[in-house]
């Protein structure tokens, strides 16, 4: 099956309301008309609203950086799933390894989160991967397992059809030091294989993106992986010059 490439550009915590919307207005622009390939934002919630308007009518899809695990009560600073929904949101990133390093969160807890996107028809997308340290004692592999397994044991493979793996090996991330192709794609394959051995037809179909320093100048080859199907994108995608031209090299 031919997947569909997917750029998402996660903005992290970054911006003011009039830069996002000047961000979200020359991405607009820079678009080709019928782009072959699917791109999404993830601004900081905050902006959502108002980016939700922009980007009403258009094919880009907007995204938020988490989700609750509860549909509502007494969860201060959450913002859940059905609340995303009124505003249009079609992406929820979960499990990103700034949430896990910075704010503990568990695998429990971005399973939880997971859950909660897939019952309110959000598109989680998953993020995965291993610490330097991890993956210099040869643990990549059972890390991955690890994160995949809490989800998977929780909402089952079938909902993989309604979700994204992003796979972001941490060292990766805002330090200018990006995986290998070769890296990549091995642990790209590694995940597609896992999922085949429970389900083929949703291996097959499931989009996994890489994430972690993705530029303009790199991200033609690892696009060009067999199992690299677009990537989740920090930095480069608060310029809308470098977030073209990377959801142009998908
Ligand atoms: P950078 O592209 O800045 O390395 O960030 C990647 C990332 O964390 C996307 O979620």
């Amino acid at each position: 099956m031919a997947r569909r490439p997917l750029v998402v550009g996660n903005w992290k915590m970054n911006g003011t309301r009039a830069s996002s919307q000047k961000l979200v207005a020359d991405i607009l622009a820079g678009l080709p008309g019928n782009s072959p390939v699917e791109v999404g934002v993830c601004p900081p919630a905050v902006f959502i609203p108002e980016i939700a308007q922009s980007l009403a009518g258009k094919s880009v899809r907007l995204g938020a950086q988490n989700v609750a695990d509860q549909d509502e009560g007494a969860y201060t600073g959450e913002v859940s799933a059905p609340m995303l929904r009124e505003f249009n949101v079609s992406l929820a990133i979960v499990g990103h390894s700034e949430r896990r390093a910075l704010y503990g969160e568990t695998d429990a807890l971005v399973a939880s989160r997971y859950a909660k996107a897939i019952g309110h028809g959000l598109t989680p997308i998953l993020c995965v991967g291993e610490t330097l340290e991890e993956r210099e004692s040869d643990a990549t592999f059972a890390v991955i397992d690890k994160q995949l397994g809490a989800v998977l044991d929780l909402s089952g493979v079938e909902s993989l059809k309604q979700a994204v793996i992003a796979y972001e090996p941490v060292w990766a991330i805002g330090t200018g030091r990006t995986a290998s192709t070769e890296q990549a794609q091995e642990v790209h394959g590694y995940i597609r294989g896992k999922i085949a051995a429970l389900n083929a037809e949703v291996a097959d179909g499931l989009q996994i993106l890489y994430g972690g320093s993705v530029k303009p100048d790199n991200a033609v080859a690892l696009f060009g992986q067999p199992d690299v199907d677009g990537g989740l994108i920090g930095g480069a995608s608060l310029d809308a010059k470098s977030f073209l031209a990377i959801c142009l090299s998908a």
